[in-house]
């Protein structure tokens, strides 16, 4: 099974969405543009686009301003625009802008964040219902400790009345448990009056998006709210410490989700997707596990501990065991990788394989039944079936300019300590004496070695410390 995204929901009115990403992220202490930090292997702003790609909508923009040239290339190739705000002047000049760019058929703009990565889309997708082109909508929650965000004011009827950002609040509002997330979808039709309405009388001396909601309320407009399904789904990025804590608390949630489709997960809170892992059924996976990119467990795979598997097929009913790393690979059925075996792109091996402890192997391909047990590396090479890599058989492919290729073909038995010079071809039922380097092909069904020949010295006397 694997944990896909839902197709694009329908929308009732043209939709807009305008993603804010100009604030300087101070507190990540960084050089590294806030919204460009990793979740889950991927950056912060790619959440929120990879969202907004799920809703239906006819524009997207996204507003930057602090290391705009940055963000400005690592947009380039997405179906987004882009805008500068320079300076930044708070969220109510932001959308100012941005508004000027919204085509004019949007009757819906929905107002997300760069640092506020893990929305689900049923959560926008309900905002953006609530607004319905003439409402306004806020994503709002009841939090245990509001400290830095705007307070939500409701009047005696439970009314939305405004929103009093935490700097300006009194002591009583200062009490409120229910704060913005920020995430907002407005009316465009009644947004542009609503943002040149805006003014800077406030602590900060800012343009306060926020202050829209006061102007929807006196002019009677509906002030609609919901709340995110997960408790994790509208945590904002500020802090490296906020950034890991949302880190786990997404994987975690992961983990759930997998369990719930019956794959085993020793420990749901060491247990870490940086992409798209497909699991089949009877899947066990031991604790801090990593995987990166595209990776596919079929069915009765079992992962060690202390695993990373990268961009990899698994078949079924093999065993990766402890500390184990895998990228780029292809690994047949009912095969037994590792302990400590470094699998690099490249490496395909058919049924019935195993790679011991210390192989490494690169652009390899391995026959059904051949197994290399122990300290072994092969490169660039073509192993047949039935083979058996002694215990520190080296390929040397690499003469210091190019790469060769390495034959070994059906039924080789190769023993310990061998060093393979590319190109080779060791013919079928060969064997290798131990500890031989083998230069060139050898002919099938015999054995060949390299060795200087043995002799014992019978007059040799062990030297004596010296006496002083
Ligand atoms: C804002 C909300 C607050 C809410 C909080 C939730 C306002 C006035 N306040 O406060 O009610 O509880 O978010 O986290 O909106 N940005 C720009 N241009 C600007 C200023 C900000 O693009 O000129 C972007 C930032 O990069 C960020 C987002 O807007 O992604 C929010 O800005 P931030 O400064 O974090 O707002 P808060 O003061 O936290
Ligand atoms: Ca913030």
């Amino acid at each position: 099974m694997s944990l896909t995204k839902s197709n694009p929901p329908h929308s009732s009115s043209t939709l807009s969405i305008v993603l804010l990403a100009a604030g300087q992220g101070t507190r990540m202490r960084s050089s590294l543009p806030k919204v460009l930090h990793s979740l889950a292997g991927k950056p912060l702003i790619n959440h929120v686009l990879d969202r907004s790609f799920e809703l239906h909508a006819a524009h997207r923009l996204v507003v930057i301003g602090h290391q705009a040239e940055r963000l400005t290339q690592h947009l380039q190739d997405q179906p987004v625009d882009t805008l500068i705000q320079q300076p930044q002047l708070g969220t109510g000049h932001a959308l100012t802008l941005a508004l000027q760019q919204i085509p004019k058929e949007c009757q819906t703009v929905l107002v997300v964040y760069g640092d506020v990565p893990l929305l689900e889309t049923s959560t926008l997708q309900r905002l953006v219902d609530l607004c319905d082109g003439q409402h306004l909508a806020l994503l709002t929650e009841e939090v245990m400790d509001p400290q830095g965000y705007g307070r939500i004011l409701r009047d005696q009827n439970g009314q939305v009345m405004g929103i009093r950002e935490h700097k300006d609040a009194s002591v009583s509002e200062l009490s409120i448990k229910e704060i913005n997330t920020g995430i907002m979808a407005l009316p465009r039709q009644p947004l542009d009056q609503w943002l040149q309405a805006l003014t800077t009388n406030n602590v900060q001396g800012e343009y306060y998006l926020t202050d829209v909601v006061q102007l929807a309320h006196q002019q009677g407009i509906t002030i609609n709210t919901c709340q995110p399904r997960y408790p994790w789904e509208a945590m904002g990025v500020n802090s490296q410490a906020q950034l890991a804590k949302l880190e786990r608390a997404f994987q975690t949630h992961l983990a759930q989700r997998y369990q719930d489709e019956g794959v085993s997960i020793s420990d749901p809170h060491r247990f870490d997707v940086r992409g798209q892992l497909t699991c089949g059924r009877d899947v066990l996976i031991d604790v801090g596990c990593i995987f990166e990119g595209q990776v596919v467990l079929e069915e009765g795979v079992k992962v060690g501990p202390y695993t990373v598997i990268k961009d990899t097929v698994v078949e079924r009913n093999t065993e990766i065991l402890a500390f184990s790393h895998l990228e780029g690979a292809r690994i047949g059925p009912n095969n037994r990788i590792g302990p400590y075996a470094r699998i690099r792109p490249g490496s395909v091996t058919a049924e019935n394989v195993h790679i011991g402890n210390f192989v490494e192997t690169k652009k390899t391909t391995i026959g059904k039944g051949s197994k290399a047990n122990h300290l072994t590396y092969l490169g660039d090479t073509q192993v047949g079936q039935r083979v058996n890599v002694g215990a520190g058989t080296i390929t040397c492919n690499y003469d210091g300019v190019n790469k060769h290729q390495t034959i070994i073909e059906d039924d080789v038995f190769i023993g310990s300590d061998t060093q393979l010079v590319a190109p080779v071809t060791i013919g079928a039922g060969s064997t290798i004496g131990a500890g031989s380097t083998i230069v060139t092909s050898t002919p099938p069904d015999q054995l060949t070695l390299s060795r200087s020949k043995q002799v014992s010295l019978s007059r040799w006397r062990r030297p004596k410390p010296k006496q002083d």
